[in-house]
């Protein structure tokens, strides 16, 4: 039997560098279409092929007919809620457009049977829902751009997926952390307090950090998306651990694992950030038969060996 081929968009990110591995490491062929403006050559394996493109200005018609993709899985996005605030043009261009885009794409020079993965976002697209776990079937109630762009997409993949029959499938990961994310972004706090423990800077806090995320660690992200690009549901579907950490017991947690031993600076909450989000992930365990595997302090305990080995 041919292999397979990916495409993965943003494969050169945090999330697309894993899944791209991931699917290599199955015998598929990889191609990771990025423009590295967050993402780095580094983190593209060797066996795969990278294209460079941005893909809010790029040829996605002629970058679809080259690389025949069997499944899509499009990851490429601009990620902070924070930026999204402040350049909410920018991250509608490049979240929603380019999006849809990719779904032109698929419905105009593709095969007609290729599979779309969208990641969505478990973290902020519930806003801030008094339904805590939060479940599917609440209705969105987005309170950044960032947030919006996101649930504007997955109804763009709806239309797409009624009128053109593309095999589409959406996750919405909590907040997802791991080797490779980016410290230097405003997205990303494992990362970024991490990064700054190690080089024993000082850390910022925005608000007062009781605001509590649900946080799943990258491999069982992974083993999601692929469940879930393989079933392509018609319905949005959540990935997370259904447990509540707040940022001061992320922070104080790093802080023994990296001997760090400055105070927090608090300040001002952002614009867009919500206080509490923890993921209700009924539906992954049902329909994926999916459920994580990696304990917090164990995710930590990995993120940090990485950023010690490549800091
Ligand atoms: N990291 C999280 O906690 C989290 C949580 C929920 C959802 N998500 C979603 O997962 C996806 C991946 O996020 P990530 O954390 O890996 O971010 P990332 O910034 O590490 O990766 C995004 C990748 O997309 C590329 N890219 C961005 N704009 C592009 C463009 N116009 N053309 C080509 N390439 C472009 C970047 O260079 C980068 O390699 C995003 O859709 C994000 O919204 C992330």
């Amino acid at each position: 039997m041919s292999k397979k081929t990916a495409l993965v968009t943003g494969g050169a990110g945090f999330v697309g560098s894993h899944i791209a591995d991931y699917l290599k490491n199955e015998g598929w062929n990889v191609v990771v279409a990025d423009n590295l403006s967050t993402g780095k050559e580094s983190n593209i394996s060797d066996d795969i092929d990278l294209e460079l493109i941005d893909l809010t200005t790029g040829d996605i018609n002629k970058l679809t007919k080259l690389i025949k993709p069997n499944s899509i899985f499009h990851t490429a996005a601009q990620v902070s809620v924070s930026k999204s605030t402040k350049l909410a043009s920018f991250d509608a261009e490049q979240n929603i457009v380019v999006t849809i885009k990719i779904l032109e794409a698929l419905s105009t020079v593709g095969k007609g049977n290729e599979s779309f993965l969208f990641i969505s976002t478990g973290g902020a697209i519930y806003g801030n829902t008094k339904t805590i776990p939060a479940n599917e079937s609440l209705i969105p109630k987005p309170e950044s751009p960032y947030a919006i762009s996101k649930f504007s997409s997955e109804n763009y993949i709806k239309y797409f997926r009624k009128n053109h029959k593309i095999k589409t499938s959406i996750v919405r990961p909590a907040n997802i952390y791991g080797p490779r994310q980016d410290p230097n972004g405003e997205a990303g706090v494992i990362a970024i307090f991490i990064n700054s423990m190690l080089n024993n800077k000082n850390i910022n806090i925005f608000g007062d950090g009781e605001n509590i995320r649900d946080y799943i660690y990258i491999t069982d992200l992974v083993k999601g998306c692929i469940l879930a690009s393989e079933l392509y549901l018609p319905y949005p579907i959540n990935l997370g651990t259904e447990k509540g950490t707040s940022v001061l017991e992320i922070f104080n947690t790093l802080s023994k694992y990296c001997k760090y031993k400055l105070n927090p600076v608090f300040l001002d909450k952002r614009p867009g950030d919500i206080d509490k989000i923890i993921l209700d992930i009924n539906k992954a365990k049902n329909l994926l038969k999916w459920s994580p595997d990696i304990i917090l302090e164990d995710g930590l305990k990995r993120t940090i060996d990485w950023f010690v080995k490549n800091n």
